[in-house]
C-alpha cells in the first residue's frame, strides 16, 4: 500500500477530507494503532496541537512518543531524512512541527510511514480540519457557507481557505498591504475550486460572512518583526464593531494561542459567537480522524 502523507490539505481529495471529518465524529470503533507508536516531532513550542495528538493516538490504541526538536537535534545531530527513517522502523506515523516546510517534504521523501504536517511555517493543516469540522457541527453543512479572514495571510490561513475551498464555501481575507497571500496560494485555490477574494478593508471580508477567522499577528519564529507588525495590522483587531457587520448567525474562529486586545477583542474570543474552545477540542477527534484515515483508510 502506497503511503499517505499530509504536509497539506489538498494532499486528500474533496472527498478524503469529508471522509476524514466523519471518521472525526466517530469512536474509533477497533484500535489500528494497538501496539505501535506514533512520533510527535516538535521544534516549536504547542500545546494543543501536542495534546491533541497524544491523545488522539491513545484513542486509536497507540503510543505517543513526543520529542522536542533539540532533543534529537534536527539536521545537527542527524539530518531529518536519517531521523524519519529511524522512526519509521518503531511507529505508525510521524508528525512533525518544523519552521521550514522542507524538512517536512525531506521527512516525507525519506519516511516509510505516513508523515503529518503539524504546523510549518506555511501551512496548518491538521488546525483547518478541526476548524473545518467545528462549523460543519454548528452550521450542519458547509457548502455556500461565507468565510472572512482578518489578518496575517499565515500558515493557519493558507490551510484554512484551501480547505474551505475545498468544502464548497467562500472566501474573503483582507489583510494589510504586504501581508497577504501569494498569487501560487491564490492559483492553488482555484485549481481546487474555490475563490479567495482580497482585500485590505476588513470591514468589506466580512461583511455578511458566516463566520470570521483570525490569528495572531506575529508567529512563531517571526518574533523580531513583532513591533512591525502591530503598526502594520493597526485596524485588523476583530472587535465587536466589526462582527456587527458580519452575518446575524456568525461564528467566530481562532486556532489559539490568542492575544486579547490584539488581534482580537476579549468581547469577541470570550463572547457568545465564538466557537473557540470547542474549536480546541475538536483538534483531537479531527487529528484522530485523519490518522484512522491515513492509517488504515478508517477501516472499522
Ligand atoms: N492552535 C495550535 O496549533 O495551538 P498550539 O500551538 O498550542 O499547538
Ligand atoms: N500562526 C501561528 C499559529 C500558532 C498555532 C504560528 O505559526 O505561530
Amino acid at each position: 500500500m502506497t503511503v499517505r502523507h499530509l504536509l497539506e490539505v489538498d494532499d486528500l481529495s474533496p472527498d478524503e477530507l469529508t471522509r476524514v471529518l466523519d471518521l472525526a465524529e466517530v469512536d474509533p470503533p477497533a484500535r489500528p494503532l494497538e501496539g505501535r507508536g506514533v512520533a510527535l516531532l516538535l521544534e516549536k513550542p504547542s500545546a494543543r496541537t501536542r495534546n491533541a495528538t497524544e491523545m488522539a493516538v491513545v484513542q486509536l490504541g497507540g503510543h505517543p512518543v513526543s520529542m522536542r526538536g533539540e532533543e534529537v537535534g534536527v539536521d545537527g545531530r542527524e539530518s531529518a531524512e536519517d531521523l524519519a527513517r529511524t522512526l519509521s522502523g518503531y511507529h505508525g506515523a510521524i508528525g512533525a512541527r518544523v519552521f521550514d516546510h522542507h524538512t517536512l517534504e525531506r521527512m516525507a521523501g525519506a519516511a516509510r510511514v505516513p508523515v503529518v504536517n503539524l504546523l510549518s511555517d506555511v501551512g496548518h493543516p491538521t488546525q483547518a480540519l478541526a476548524d473545518l469540522l467545528t462549523l460543519r457541527q454548528h452550521f450542519g453543512s458547509l457548502t455556500g457557507r461565507q468565510l472572512a479572514w482578518v489578518g496575517d495571510a499565515n500558515n493557519v490561513f493558507t490551510s484554512l481557505s484551501l480547505a474551505a475551498a475545498m468544502a464548497g464555501m467562500g472566501v474573503r481575507a483582507a489583510c494589510p498591504e504586504g501581508f497577504g497571500p501569494d498569487d501560487a496560494h491564490l492559483a492553488r485555490v482555484r485549481a481546487r475550486g474555490g475563490e479567495v477574494a482580497v482585500t485590505t478593508s476588513p470591514a468589506e471580508a466580512v461583511a455578511g460572512a458566516h463566520v470570521v477567522s483570525t490569528d495572531v499577528w506575529t508567529s512563531m519564529g517571526q518574533e523580531h518583526e513583532a513591533e512591525a507588525r502591530r503598526r502594520a495590522f493597526t485596524g485588523f483587531r476583530v472587535d465587536a464593531a466589526l462582527m456587527a457587520a458580519a452575518h446575524a448567525d456568525a461564528v467566530f474562529l481562532h486556532c489559539l494561542p490568542a492575544h486579547r486586545g490584539e488581534e482580537v477583542a476579549t468581547g469577541v474570543v470570550d463572547g457568545p459567537q465564538s466557537l473557540v474552545w470547542p474549536q480546541a477540542t475538536n483538534r483531537m477527534h479531527a487529528v484522530r480522524g485523519l490518522l484512522w484515515f491515513l492509517l488504515d483508510g478508517g477501516r472499522p
